[in-house]
């Protein structure tokens, strides 16, 4: 995908260093016991769901998916998403949001999860979850705990504890 200004690819392994930098400049140390965090590390991320902005050759953002099961429901928990602060307000996180969730869409996944503000993620079609039904390995504000269909009901079906697809 490519707009006039930047363009958005895969994630590889050379961009590792710089989506460490940007992710420590956007949450700080505290980004070590999110409970996003702590399902991530459980097994890792999925690069070929896993996008990087681009601008005048630099990486200005990135967004990452992370393939869990709910229970034994099968979905995606995407983030961080990160855009560079100077590079804030050109589209760049909805771009990268909206490629990363057709991904998900073409990989066959019924259902993504984030940790995250529900007035930004509400326009990409993310909707609280209901209190207590889907859990975190760490306490979550549950008005942060957000849902996106991309197979109508699975919402309904999922429930239970968050794992990484490895420890299922
Ligand atoms: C959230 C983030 C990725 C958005 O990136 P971006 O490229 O600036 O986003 P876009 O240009 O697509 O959208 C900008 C719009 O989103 C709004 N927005 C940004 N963050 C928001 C938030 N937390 N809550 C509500 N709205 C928000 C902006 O006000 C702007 O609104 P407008 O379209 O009415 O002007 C970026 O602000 C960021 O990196 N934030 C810090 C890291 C973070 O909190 N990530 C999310 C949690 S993992």
């Amino acid at each position: 995908m490519t707009s006039s200004s930047f363009s958005i690819i895969h994630e590889l392994p050379v961009h590792d260093a710089v989506i460490e930098t940007l992710s420590a400049q956007a949450f700080g140390p505290a980004r070590f016991t999110r409970a996003a965090h702590l399902v991530r590390e459980q097994g890792g991320h999925a690069p070929a769901l896993s996008f990087i902005a681009c601008r005048e050759e630099a990486v200005v953002g990135f967004v990452r998916m992370t393939p869990i099961v709910i229970g034994v429901t099968k979905a995606l928990m995407l983030g961080p998403i990160v855009v560079d602060p100077a590079s804030k307000g050109m589209r760049i996180g909805a771009e990268l949001m909206n490629t990363a969730l057709a991904a998900a869409a073409d990989a066959q996944y019924p259902l993504v999860i984030l940790v995250g503000d529900e007035p930004y993620y509400r326009r990409f079609g993310f909707q609280p979850v209901a209190p207590g039904r889907i859990i975190l390995p760490a306490p979550v504000n549950p008005a942060r705990l957000l849902a996106r269909e991309l197979t109508a009901g699975t919402l309904q079906e999922a429930g239970g504890l968050v794992r990484h697809v490895n420890r299922a």
